[in-house]
């Protein structure tokens, strides 16, 4: 049975269709509203109410605390399968056979090297420079070097363009630190897993071996995963937005990673590091800290803390919470940080501030703790979600792109001055 919304505007009647996902949300499709109405639009800053796409890629319900990625639970995802398997599924709809995995992974390999002038634009950027801001550009100029547009109609040639970016994208990740860190630039090793060899990359020593580490490949692998994706955020938002311009697929990326960086989206995990480590200099006072994030009158927020869609628990927070403590048994670190982390999160969850505003931990209140413990640099942690949300972004790319969507151009209201005649200099 078909059901319909009817909007109510100076007595007029304006029907329009319910559409229902395949888990049941429910949505008003508004795409007649301007038309029939002669010009009515909606608001909604912040798009909190606005859906921007019908997807079939990541199902997530904040209410309940549910993510899957293609159906699958982020649970189980996270607990059996590897980074790459993850990265298929997302962008092609299915997990891989072991076959289509060998390939997939043969073709990334195939594409794990870039042109040796990107060094020279590496070697433009001061040592200083952020990283987030440094792979952002790198990516960008990998259009330069790859120039053709790809052809979305053609499933060879965004398959190749999918590989290219998931071999290319762990050597720009890794050089970024490499340059930041003073260290000369380096491949990985292909005959390394995709996460191991990352890790080679980013921390090989000139003149020594390295030497893979089980429980740091299992640990980046899990929290890859997790960060894999998370349909309509701002950053996959962004991608989305950029590549329906039919703006390619690199620089869409390039955009997704520049959104991610802001401290109230991806940038958070290094922002929760940095204010637990602030904590914990400034003697461990937790409470001084939560009534500085009541209070109105001062900015700081508990980082870490809150999320647009998750008003129960963020179930990503809830596998991290436990990943961290496994870890760090496991590598023998004891950080006063997770102590802290954990005293907040208690404090927090019983404090009628956070209660009442449905406030919990997310993704990355837990997963720096992690990076710190596998030796990541705090302005590396970034990077490292870019790295796991790539596979996210390509995917919500590739969908947007396949189904044609129109070109994303919100409409506002204008509250500016009405028309006025220009007063000429002289007598203003
Ligand atoms: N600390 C203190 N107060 C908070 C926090 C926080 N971390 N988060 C939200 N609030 C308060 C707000 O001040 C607001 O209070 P009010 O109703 O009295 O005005 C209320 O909770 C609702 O907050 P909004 O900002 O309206 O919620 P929104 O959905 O727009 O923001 C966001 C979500 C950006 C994640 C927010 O919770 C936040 O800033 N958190 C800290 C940054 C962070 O951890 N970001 C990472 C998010 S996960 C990710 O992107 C991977």
């Amino acid at each position: 049975m078909s059901r319909n919304a009817t909007i109510e505007i100076d007595g007029k009647k304006y029907e329009f269709p319910i559409i229902e996902g395949t888990e049941n949300e429910l949505a008003i499709d508004i795409k007649t509203l301007r038309s029939i109405t002669g010009g009515v639009t909606t608001i909604d800053p912040g798009f909190k109410n606005t859906g921007s796409c019908e997807s079939a890629i990541t199902f997530l319900d904040g209410e309940k605390g549910i993510l899957r990625y293609r159906g699958y639970s982020i649970e189980e995802l996270a607990e059996k399968a590897e980074f790459l398997e993850v990265a298929y599924l997302l962008i092609f709809g299915e997990l891989p056979t072991a076959e289509e995995l060998t390939k997939f992974h043969n073709d990334i390999k195939d594409q794990a090297h870039v042109d040796e002038d990107v060094k020279k634009i590496l070697d433009g950027f001061p040592k200083t420079a952020h990283p987030m801001g440094v792979l952002s550009s790198l990516t960008s100029a990998l259009v330069a070097f790859n120039p053709d547009s790809v052809n979305v109609d053609s499933e060879e040639e965004m398959y190749n363009a999918i590989v290219r970016i998931l071999g290319k994208f762990p050597v720009l990740a890794a050089w970024t630190y490499r340059k930041h860190a003073g260290l000369p630039l380096d491949y990985g090793d292909n005959s390394l897993g995709y996460v191991d060899n990352f890790f080679k990359m980013m921390f090989k020593k000139p003149a020594a071996d390295y030497e893979s580490n089980e429980i740091v490949v299992s640990a980046l692998n899990k929290l890859l995963i997790l960060h894999a994706d998370h349909e309509q955020n701002c950053s996959t938002s962004t991608v989305r937005i950029v590549g329906s311009s039919n703006a390619g697929l690199f620089v869409s990326i390039s955009a997704g990673i520049n959104a991610l960086w802001g401290p109230l989206h991806g940038g958070a995990n290094q922002a929760v590091i940095e204010m637990l480590e602030a904590i914990k200099g400034d003697g461990g006072d937790t409470k001084k800290y939560m009534a500085k994030a009541k209070d109105k009158e001062d900015s700081f927020r508990l980082m870490g803390f809150g999320h647009r869609v998750y008003k129960n628990f963020d179930p990503r927070a809830k596998i991290i919470k436990v990943a961290a403590d496994e870890v760090l048994n496991e590598l023998g670190i004891e950080d006063p940080i997770l102590d802290i982390a954990k005293g907040l999160e208690k404090e927090a969850l019983e404090d009628p501030y956070f209660v009442d505003r449905k406030l919990y931990p997310n993704v990355d209140f837990y997963s720096g703790i992690i990076y710190r413990a596998l030796g990541i640099p705090t302005d590396m942690f970034t990077p490292m979600f870019a790295l796991g949300r790539l596979p996210g972004w390509i995917s919500q790319w590739r969908e947007m792109r396949l189904g044609k969507e129109p070109i994303g151009r919100p409409r506002q209201i204008y509250i500016g001055e009405t028309h006025r005649n220009f007063i000429p200099l002289k007598k203003r």
